[in-house]
């Protein structure tokens, strides 16, 4: 089976917004969840949404509004159930 790639933007509007605060806690979701052989976590240039706070997207999908405070809810309650 192959994985599938979700996408954390890394440019510089969702940097500022504190991607890499995003990062770890994503990273450790995805161990929690047992994850790791389903989808790959990789960085993605500027996505576009840049006024919607930190983008995520998955397949077709986008996640917007993600911050470091509600990066938990936000992957259990948007992304989880799409993988
Ligand atoms: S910098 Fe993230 S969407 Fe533009």
């Amino acid at each position: 089976m192959s994985k599938e790639n979700l996408f954390l933007c890394m440019g510089s509007a969702c940097h500022q917004l504190g991607v890499y605060e995003v990062l770890p806690k994503l990273q450790a979701l995805i161990g929690e969840y047992n994850l790791q052989d389903k989808i790959e976590l990789k960085g993605s240039f500027c996505l576009e949404t840049c006024s919607y706070g930190i983008v995520m997207k998955y397949k077709d999908l986008r996640f917007i509004n993600i911050s470091p405070q509600n990066v938990e809810d936000k992957f259990l309650q948007e992304i989880l159930p799409n993988i």
